[in-house]
């Protein structure tokens, strides 16, 4: 008995959601009401009255049961009525024209998106070609073929998130990388930049993220001279901060070029005349990307010869450059999808 009211209450719902759908009127409304939850012949009714012939155990079973259909039938005669009211409302009025219109949130290119894509613009300018690699990088392609050797610290647990479970795996510390990927796959000349996220193991502050961006860069042709690096930093950096910055590099060393620099530009703050510059700390410099010439190592990783090519190759956080041109004062403003500050940008 229990079964066969089960049944016939699943049958109640589904009629019920079917012809719900078809009321187009009042009358059809007042006709749906009357079927299901009229006093003498309402099948809501009927359902109702049964439970009291429902043996004791199947009580509280059979009461659920007809109280879903209940629930049921009273939500979907209420969304009815009001769904009818309205129709009749917009009947009557049909469209007012002096209404305001709705307005759509439009939103704005971040802040992030913004400065990769004026970085791409500048060096597809120059004849780059933007490229892509991949976030979760071989050991191998991170650091062994860069020339970074097993005992260096950044290839240290502390630093690095490598991939539990899968030996020779991590997430990549940097966009380097892509270097290898496209050296190995394709014969020079060799013109490309790659942005991407890197991640590092930094306790997010208000310059360290644990995740952020970079763009890299690498040429490799014949007769490339560290000249060529310099001239096209330099174009890069006027066209990106202005025509008044300059550039200036200094000696540094990684481990997958030889010679290396760090590159500065001139404070567009103070330009060198604050002593106390929150920016540039009264140098008149701020540092902005690491650069050098390809190591011949790294060339011959990827089946270069180190004889007949040469190249450069550059790594900036844009993050920074954003920190910077935007004097930004905390970083994680720029992955908290706030509105306030998205929208000043883009
Ligand atoms: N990969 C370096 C970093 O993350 C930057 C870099 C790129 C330096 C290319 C030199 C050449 O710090």
């Amino acid at each position: 008995m229990i079964n066969e009211l089960k049944n016939e209450i699943e049958h109640a719902k589904t009629a019920f959601i079917k012809e719900v759908g078809e009321v187009r009127s009042q009358e059809d409304f007042r006709n749906l009401k009357e079927k299901y939850t009229s006093r003498k012949k309402g099948i809501l009714t009927g359902f109702l009255q049964r439970l009291k012939d429902v043996p004791q155990p199947d009580k509280p079973f059979a009461g659920n049961a007809v109280n879903q259909l209940k629930v049921l039938v009273e939500t979907g005669l209420n969304e009815t009525e009001t769904r009818l009211a309205a129709l009749k409302a917009t009947k009557e009025t049909e469209t007012d024209p002096t209404l305001p219109p709705f307005v759509y949130p439009v939103g704005r290119v971040h802040l992030l998106s913004a400065i990769r894509k004026r970085a791409e613009d500048i060096f597809i300018g120059m004849g780059y070609e933007v490229t892509h690699g991949y976030e979760v990088e071989l050991e191998d392609n991170n650091f062994t073929a860069l020339n970074v050797p097993e005992y260096h610290p950044s290839r240290d647990e502390q630093d690095t998130f490598f991939i539990k479970d899968f030996p020779g795996y991590l997430l990549r510390t940097h966009t380097s990388p892509v270097q290898i990927r496209y050296m190995k796959q394709h014969k020079p000349p060799l013109k490309i930049i790659s942005p991407g996220k890197v991640f590092r193991k930094d306790d997010p502050d208000a310059t360290h993220s644990p995740v952020f961006h970079q763009v890299e860069g690498l040429l490799v042709d014949k007769n490339i001279h560290f000249s060529h690096l310099k001239g096209t930093l330099e174009l890069f950096i006027k066209a990106f901060f202005g025509e008044n910055i300059n550039a200036r590099l200094r000696p540094s060393y990684f481990p997958f070029t030889e010679p290396s620099a760090e590159v500065d530009i001139s404070c567009f703050m103070c330009f060198g005349k604050n002593p106390v510059c929150k920016l540039c700390k009264g140098t008149g410099w701020i540092e902005i990307l690491g650069c050098g010439m390809v190591h011949p190592k790294v060339l011959l990783n990827c089946g270069i010869d180190p004889e007949a090519y040469s190249g450069f190759a550059f790594g900036m956080g844009i993050e920074r450059i954003a920190l910077l041109k935007y004097e930004v004062s905390d970083m994680r403003m720029m992955y908290d999808n706030d509105l306030r500050f998205n929208c000043q940008f883009g």
